[in-house]
């Protein structure tokens, strides 16, 4: 029996003036897998991720998130979907504590006022909060200011807080890059389990060819704006048209 696919992009088309970044893309992401989208700089992953995310309009196509067509919803309401986001560039609150930027996120749930939100946090959120601190590993930094964490912790922490949503899907923008070989295997770690023990699905758009070679179930390859290539990363690694995207043309026969 063939499982629906938990996010379904059909046609996706984003065009920015004269310039289509993202060329009439198709893809599926089947529920509880790490699904990856790579490709060489500029090939229009972010793009695509930020219209799934609803911070982008596509010009066409549609996106559908288990049957559900949210191409026309605004961002807002993401959360209570159940999908979650982190920025290729941080978004941290650099002045908040570790304990603080994720509470942050928990507020998403909640109906009291943000004020109140954070300065009363009832002992089942701080818990909870505690809970996810402690499932990126990082609990020793429970106080500590985002600003004053290292590069790879800060990402740990991103991730922390997308989780605070209760996400059924997670989507990260490069969470490998940047980071030590130590901190990519606590993430491949990390990425490993949040699919395999907590049934979230996870969409990873990344450059870092060890990571998404190592945990990703299907592989999504794009180059300047089409998909070029989809498999499993053994397919991937030796599919001639993507060492020709990265490497340039001659590349595969080399
Ligand atoms: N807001 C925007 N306005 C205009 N052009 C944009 C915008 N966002 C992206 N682009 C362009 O669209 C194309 C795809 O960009 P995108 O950021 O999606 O690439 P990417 O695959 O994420 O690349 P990278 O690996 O470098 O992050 C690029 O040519 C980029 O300059
Ligand atoms: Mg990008």
């Amino acid at each position: 029996m063939s499982v629906a696919p938990f996010l379904d992009i059909q046609g996706l088309t984003v065009r920015f003036g004269g310039l289509t970044a993202v060329n009439e893309l198709s893809f599926q992401v089947q529920p509880g897998t790490i699904h990856a989208l790579i490709g060489p700089n500029g090939a229009g992953k972010s793009t695509t991720f930020n219209c799934i995310s609803r911070y982008y309009q596509p010009s066409g196509g549609r996106i559908l998130l288990q049957g559900q067509e949210i191409s026309h919803l605004p961002a807002s309401r993401m959360a209570s979907l159940g999908v979650a986001r982190t920025f290729q560039n941080l978004e941290l609150f650099n002045e908040l504590s570790v304990f603080e930027n994720v509470l942050l996120g928990c507020h998403a749930h909640g109906t009291r006022t943000l004020g109140a939100f954070l300065s009363r946090p009832s002992a089942e959120i701080r818990d909870f909060v505690d809970s996810l601190i402690d499932r990126v590993g990082l609990l020793h930094e429970r106080q500590t200011l985002a600003c004053e964490l290292d590069f790879g912790h800060q990402k740990l922490l991103e991730i922390a807080r997308a989780l605070a949503i209760k996400p059924r899907l997670l989507l990260l923008d490069e969470p490998a890059a940047g980071l030590r070989n130590r901190d990519i295997e606590s993430l491949d770690q990390l990425l490993t389990k949040l699919a395999r023990d907590d049934g979230i699905t996870v969409l990873l758009v990344e450059h870092v060819m060890q990571l998404v070679m190592s945990i990703s179930d299907h592989i999504t390859v794009m180059s300047f704006g089409e998909k070029i290539a989809e498999g499993t990363p053994q397919q991937i690694g030796k599919d001639p048209r993507v060492i020709e995207a990265y490497l340039g043309k001659g590349a595969a026969h080399e």
